[in-house]
């Protein structure tokens, strides 16, 4: 399977959701981003055969396959979500002869940058109109302290990027100027190949599944506490990676969409299979319960290293407004534009403090949760870098129009705020939802979710 076209080349295709009572049923949402992307990635980087299930076959995924093949491995389709990568090994890329094209994926490409970064490669690096306009100077400062070059850049340190890498990268200890996974990860995975210690600090702890997929694969990291929120994680570079087997587990960023249904959608019941429920990325669930959301964890596992659970959501008719602090916002980064439509039906405001990295996401999505907002009829306010949603205790008009901005994420939020608005929500394009839920409609459906 390639990756195929999605967005921008593709004409609009608009989608429309009607209001569905009683969902019900039970599903388990496609492998996890965050994951998928890392276990392809470590499997470039170890000789030998790395085996992967439940892979998300995303087109975001897709292209992070097509590029470790472009970067000398032999990656595999066996069957649904099985795949089999053999890698080139650490040290031993090869120069892609062709551009690495990422389509719409900033973590692919931020994470592969990291790879080249790191090894005596040259690679030219570009994707939609979308991931061109995403801030990538933020992975690029640090790696040139790691000793990569950049030989093209678009204006402000955006794509197309000509990234040099380098054979020796300079051991170095890096504080992260914002929470972000895709930051700590490219240091780290340019560090492995680094003959010292690489050691990143982040005062508020990012999502830690590259950490915790390299320990799988036999390096040699070290995660310790710093300060109140924070982590110093320290790399021994050149590790024997080990070729390994990676279960992936449900996508709790996926995950969020049935679930919000079901939270919103009057007489609705339903259950969601094999969620990673990791710390890291559970803000969303926090949130949720505070509000009074009818949600039960049931079933808790450890499954592929990560912790799991199937997670049981029923209609909430007593959801209330509540104040998310800016510190819960790294476990829960992806799930605003979901929580702003779940908000729209509790009584009362909620305030969703410390939002700024949402205006550089796949769009400016705190200027598309507002505009999808006011479209149906809901209130809404941003102080500086804090979103406020006005309930409607139950009820939203609906009825609007929402422009998606090549954003799967914006896309699914006013589908499922379309399922219980009083009037059908329709958004502009759904073809960007194929990055990360290619199945997001049929597995809607089966719960009764109704589109057209
Ligand atoms: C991701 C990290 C997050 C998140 C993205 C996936 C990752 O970005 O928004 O969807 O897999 O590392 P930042 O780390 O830039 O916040």
């Amino acid at each position: 399977m390639e990756a195929s076209d999605v967005g921008h080349r593709s004409p609009p295709s608009p989608l429309r959701a009607t209001r569905s009572r009683g969902l019900s049923g039970r599903l388990r949402p496609p492998g996890d981003k965050s994951v998928s992307h890392r276990a392809l990635i470590l499997g470039l980087l170890c000789v030998g055969e790395t085996q992967i299930e439940g892979l998300l076959e995303g087109d975001d995924v897709l292209r992070t396959a097509a590029a470790c093949r472009q970067l000398g491995a032999r990656v595999i389709r066996h069957g649904e979500g099985v795949w089999s990568v053999n890698g080139a090994g650490l040290g031993s890329l090869l120069t892609p002869r062709e551009t690495l094209d990422f389509g719409n994926a900033g973590t692919g490409s931020r994470l592969m940058m990291g790879v080249v970064g790191g090894h005596a490669v040259t690679a030219r690096f570009d994707g939609d109109a979308s991931l061109r306009k995403r801030p990538m100077k933020r992975i690029l400062d640090p790696l040139q302290l790691q000793g990569a070059r950049i030989l093209e850049q678009a204006e402000g340190g955006r794509c197309p990027i000509v990234l040099q890498g380098t054979s020796e990268p300079l051991p170095i200890e890096y504080r992260t100027p914002v929470a972000s996974a895709q930051i700590k990860s490219a240091v780290l995975l340019a560090g492995l190949n680094s003959p010292g210690r690489t050691t990143v600090i982040e005062t508020e702890a990012s999502r830690d599944h590259t950490e915790k997929m390299l320990l799988h694969f036999g390096a040699h990291v070290v995660s310790d506490p710093f300060g109140e929120h924070g982590r110093k994680i320290t790399l021994e570079g050149r590790p024997e990676l080990r070729a390994s087997k990676v279960s992936v587990p449900a996508d709790p960023s996926s995950a969020a969409f049935p679930l919000a249904a079901a939270v919103i959608a009057e007489g609705s019941e339903i259950v969601v299979e094999g969620v990673m429920t990791n710390p890291l990325r559970s803000g969303l669930l926090t949130t949720l319960l505070e509000m009074g959301a009818r949600i039960e964890l049931e079933n808790r596992r450890v499954e592929g290293g990560e912790e799991v659970a199937d997670i049981k959501a029923r209609y909430s008719p007593q959801l209330r407004g509540v104040d998310v602090p800016a510190a819960r916002a790294p476990s829960m980064i992806d799930e605003y534009p979901i929580l702003a439509v779940i908000a729209s039906f509790a009584s009362g405001e909620t305030r969703m403090r410390g939002l700024s990295e949402l205006r550089v996401k796949e769009s400016d999505r705190l200027a598309a949760i507002a505009a999808g907002l006011a479209a149906n009829g809901v209130e809404w306010a941003i102080e500086g870098d804090d979103l406020i949603v006005k309930g409607g205790a139950g009820e939203v008009k609906g009825g609007g129009l929402v422009e998606t901005q090549l954003d799967h994420r914006i896309a699914m939020s006013f589908l499922v705020m379309g399922l219980a608005a009083r009037e059908a929500v329709t958004v502009d394009d759904q073809s960007m939802i194929a990055t990360s839920f290619p199945s997001f409609r049929p597995l809607m459906e089966k719960l009764g979710a109704k589109f057209e």
